[in-house]
């Protein structure tokens, strides 16, 4: 039997590197897709030694730029032309920012980061995708959206950086990403490519990622991580959409952090919000 390829972002640390190393256990082909190459290559070594598996590859990605995302699907594309899995795990959210700032491409940076790189990754590797019929993209959102029930992507505002709340760029590319996931579902015949997407609670971050943060803010992040899950507890639902066959035929579908299918967010139904959203996408893209 072939192996299953699939591509994973930001791997090198948190539930990324906690579902690498569950998805190598299982024989998948695991491509880590992190922007440090040194973080990269000692996290795919260490997942290549704790697994026995040889197939487990570090690319370079950073999904902040449009060069890099598009320099990286030429990478993939050329060693892996069939994939069947592509998860977007890589995200950014620093609470301690306080102004927004520009790419290299022009666009603010976590809305870069969390949604347009990721998109743009989707859209140069759906070929291969499609091949494996089908392909499944997994992005990953947060469920901390259900604390935004107002919030609304925008994605003119969020390309800017007038403005800026780490908490508003977040969850406005959190939220594009459901659309995204609901977008896919609707343009392409779930025997080609299927969409799924994850609401991820609180999971624990290792403690050097923590950003810089005042007394207050600490003690409420300490409190919050006591409830937290484990990277590793919430892995499994990443290596389960990615492989299990129950999840083959499913679209346009999101799940928590017990495979339970749950309801996304009204709006990220909305076909007009949602075509203006890819309008607008691929304008920022200079597609
Ligand atoms: N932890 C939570 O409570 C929580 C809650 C809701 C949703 N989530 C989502 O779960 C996913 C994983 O989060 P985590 O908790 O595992 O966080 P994490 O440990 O901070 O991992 C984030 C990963 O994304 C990578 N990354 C950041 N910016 C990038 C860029 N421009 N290009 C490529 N990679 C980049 C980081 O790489 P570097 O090492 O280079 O920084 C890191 O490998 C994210 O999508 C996050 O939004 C997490």
């Amino acid at each position: 039997m072939s192996l299953k390829t699939v591509i994973i972002t930001g791997a090198n640390s948190g539930i990324g590197l906690a579902a690498s190393h569950q998805l190598a256990a299982r024989g998948a082909r695991v491509v880590m897709a992190c922007r440090n190459k040194e973080r990269g290559e000692s996290a795919c070594e260490a997942v290549k030694s704790s697994s026995h598996n040889p197939h487990v590859y570090f690319v370079e990605l950073d999904t902040s730029s449009k060069a890099s995302v598009t320099r990286c699907a030429g990478e993939i594309l050329s060693r892996w032309p069939v994939i069947d899995a592509l998860i977007h795990n890589a995200a950014t959210f620093d609470i301690s920012q306080t102004k927004g700032h520009l790419t290299e491409d022009g666009v603010e940076y976590v809305w870069a980061t969390n949604y347009l790189g990721p998109w743009l990754l989707t859209r140069l590797l759906l070929e291969a995708l499609s091949a494996s019929k089908p392909g499944r993209v997994i992005d990953i959102s947060s469920k901390g959206l259900l604390a935004k029930p107002f919030l609304s992507i925008e994605p003119n505002k969020a390309a800017s950086v007038e403005d800026f709340s780490p908490q508003t760029a977040y969850y406005r590319s959190k939220l594009a990403m459901l659309t995204h996931t609901m977008t896919l579902a609707r343009e392409h015949d779930p025997r080609d490519l299927v969409s799924l997407a994850v609401w991820v609670p609180a999971v624990k971050v290792a403690p050097d990622r923590i950003p810089p943060l005042s007394p207050l803010m600490k003690k409420i992040y300490m409190l919050k991580r006591r409830f937290a899950l484990e990277p590793e507890e919430m892995a499994p639902v990443y290596v389960a959409l990615a492989l299990d066959d129950a999840w083959k035929d499913r679209t346009g579908v999101l799940v928590d952090e017990h495979l339970r299918e749950v309801k996304p967010p009204g709006k990220v139904f909305h076909m007009d919000a949602a075509l203006e959203l890819e309008r607008i996408t691929q304008e920022q893209l200079q597609l």
